[in-house]
């Protein structure tokens, strides 16, 4: 059965022989709709999630103890019956918020079995590699946790980071209980391997938590911010000073390369520079950004991107309208200012590029977090950079402050809660069959597409439903920080900062050559020799077959590239189409590429 709220709307005045222009009636019964929907939906969620958990999990055979399966499906219509250490981060961290907020003790022991789990995937040799040499940024593995070895987009740099941030609150929480020795000896190791990943990758180029874009990317980058920075005090609290001090300097750092994904010309978010060229740049990446790494104990603040931050608002508004119009049969009519079903990025054709559930609840879900904040701060903020997100609620509202006890402040709030519940109204219209929830639902139809029973859908409206009633997860420690002036970018690791105007680029070419050839490099401005084959700059082979270039270019600039052989002079470039890439405004940066 399909849940149909905007059926049972429009026939409810009817029914009842209101008249039709009392808006105040109507917001009620949507809101009713909603919270029926939430109370039915939320232990089926609950449900979903605990049946893709080995060992025991309804719908996860084979699946080993603490191993998360991102959906049952092995092959028909998508084989997902993997363990992804992004969805299994963010899964269990509903699971351990809901354990920490004394709402279900039942869930220790599988906690403990995801932990242990997690401690020997750690341990695989994997394509990326070994424990000690990047095989941390693995995304995926069987469900028996042995080595996925088929093609993917690796590495995926988010993994590790969220798996330390979902850790992190149960090792807090131990803390102050007391149990100290399993903190100590069991969760930090488990911590420290996958923060010293971060500390020493971050300002590497990686695949999206889409893993289609190999570059920076916006939630990538946010989340291994959060998890230094929370690892910087608990590395503290565990006497390791050194580490927290390393985490502490490279948390700055990575701020500070945050803030380089906020086009201020275009107010939103480009969701992934230093490569992933040809798309706008707007994606849920970023919505997802806001929710994970809220903080509900910071303000509305920018730098960390706080969910009602006025540049979080504003990439809100730019997001939600790249998917209106007609992009979406089934978003066609819905006017400006109403809720829309909501994708990965407009550009999208996975599956055939649909809405899917965990991006349109996320969508609700910031909002939801905006409220409560500007609850607790008593007053909403309008800037020039939100005034747009705003004027859909009131057209006639003007940058400034607005305290609680103000009637701008109540339409506004009033307004908005609105337009997020009508995110929730909108899965709940395309749920599938007794409350589920796949991960795509059809852009023609609505009909629900691609995995079925996707955990982190379930795991997407927990959280949306729960920041809806003003539960929210623990603080983070975001309160305050403001990215530093200068940037830097060592990462101890080697590879040297930008510094200037220019970005430190390491070109990196995996091309197998025969004696006496030679790999050189072109491109299409000065830096690169403006294509030219004569004076292009040559590659050492020190790590044949990678091989290696660093060339300072301008900060920002966008450029075309290619490699070329040279061989008894003879000159072959690499095949069509250019390479391209934009320079990050600071930092420095590795690019991978092989030969074609
Ligand atoms: C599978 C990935 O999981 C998905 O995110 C991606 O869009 C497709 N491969 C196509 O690359
Ligand atoms: C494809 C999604 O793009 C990716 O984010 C996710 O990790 C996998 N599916 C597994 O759910």
């Amino acid at each position: 059965m399909r849940f149909s709220a905007y059926l049972l709307l429009s026939l409810v005045p009817t029914v009842l022989g209101t008249s039709g222009g009392d808006l105040d009636d109507g917001l009620t019964r949507r809101q009713s709709s909603v919270d029926s929907f939430i109370s039915t939906e939320s232990p089926i969620a609950k449900a979903g999630i605990l049946a893709n958990i080995g060992p025991s999990g309804a719908k996860c055979q084979g699946a080993k103890s603490g191993v998360v399966i991102a959906g049952p499906s092995t092959g028909n219509p998508v084989d997902y019956a993997f363990t992804w250490t992004r969805d299994s981060a963010l899964v269990y961290k509903v699971l351990i918020d809901q354990y920490i907020q004394g709402r279900d003790n039942s869930l220790l022991t599988g906690i403990t079995n995801w932990v242990a789990s997690g401690l020997r995937l750690q341990q695989v040799s994997n394509p990326s590699g070994t424990v000690s040499s990047g095989g941390l940024g693995e995304p995926k593995f069987n469900r028996d946790e042995t080595p996925f070895t088929g093609g993917w987009g690796r590495p995926q740099r988010d993994g590790p980071a969220l798996r330390a941030i979902t850790t992190t609150a149960f090792a807090n929480y131990l803390s102050k209980q007391g149990n100290t020795s399993y903190v100590t000896n069991t969760l930090w190791p488990f911590i420290r391997l996958d923060l010293d990943y971060v500390r020493d990758s971050w300002n590497l180029t990686g695949f999206d938590l889409w893993e289609e874009v190999n570059a920076s990317s916006f939630f990538t980058t946010a989340v291994q911010h959060r998890a230094l920075r929370e690892g910087a005090k608990l590395a503290a609290a565990q006497g390791d000073a050194a580490r927290s001090t390393a985490y502490t300097t490279q948390a700055g750092n990575v701020l500070c390369f945050l803030q380089s994904y906020w086009s201020s010309s275009q107010k939103y978010i480009i969701s992934n520079i230093n490569g992933g060229g040809g798309r706008s740049g707007l994606d849920a990446n970023s919505i997802l950004t806001s929710i994970h790494t809220f903080d509900p104990a910071a303000g509305c603040e920018a730098a960390t991107f706080q969910p009602c931050s006025d540049v979080a608002l504003a990439n809100h508004f730019a997001v939600v309208n790249s998917f209106r119009g007609s992009l979406y049969p089934i978003n066609s009519g819905i006017p400006a200012g109403s809720a829309v079903a909501i994708g990965r990025y407009k550009e999208d054709s996975y599956f055939g590029g649909n809405p899917w559930y965990l991006t349109t609840l996320a969508t609700a879900e910031q909002l939801y977090d905006a409220l409560y904040q500007w609850k607790k701060i008593g007053s909403i903020t309008v800037t020039a950079t939100s005034l747009q997100f705003f004027q859909q609620f009131s057209p006639s509202v003007a940058v400034g402050t607005y305290a609680s006890t103000s009637s701008t402040y109540t339409t506004l709030t009033g307004a908005i809660k609105t337009y997020a519940d009508g995110f929730v109204a909108i899965v709940q219209k395309y749920i599938g069959a007794g409350g589920a929830l796949a991960e795509q639902f059809t852009r023609a139809n609505g009909t629900p597409a691609s995995a079925p029973d996707l955990t982190w859908s379930y795991a997407a409206a927990l959280t949306a439903f729960d920041a809806r009633a003003g539960v929210v997860p623990g603080s983070w420690g975001a309160a305050g920080l403001t990215a530093p002036a200068q940037c830097s970018t060592n990462n101890g690791g080697g590879g040297g900062g930008g510094g200037g105007n220019t970005v430190a680029i390491t070109f990196q070419e995996t091309a197998t050559t025969v004696w006496g050839e030679n790999i050189f490099l072109t491109g299409s401005i000065d830096a690169l020799k403006n294509w030219s084959p004569n004076d292009a700059l040559a590659l050492s082979a020190d790590s044949y077959p990678v091989w290696k270039i660093t060339v300072n270019v301008p900060a920002g600039a966008n450029f075309q590239y290619k490699f070329i052989r040279k061989f008894n002079g003879a000159v072959t470039w690499e095949s069509d189409p250019n390479r391209s890439y934009t320079a990050p405004g600071s930092g420095s940066v590795t690019l991978n590429d092989s030969w074609r």
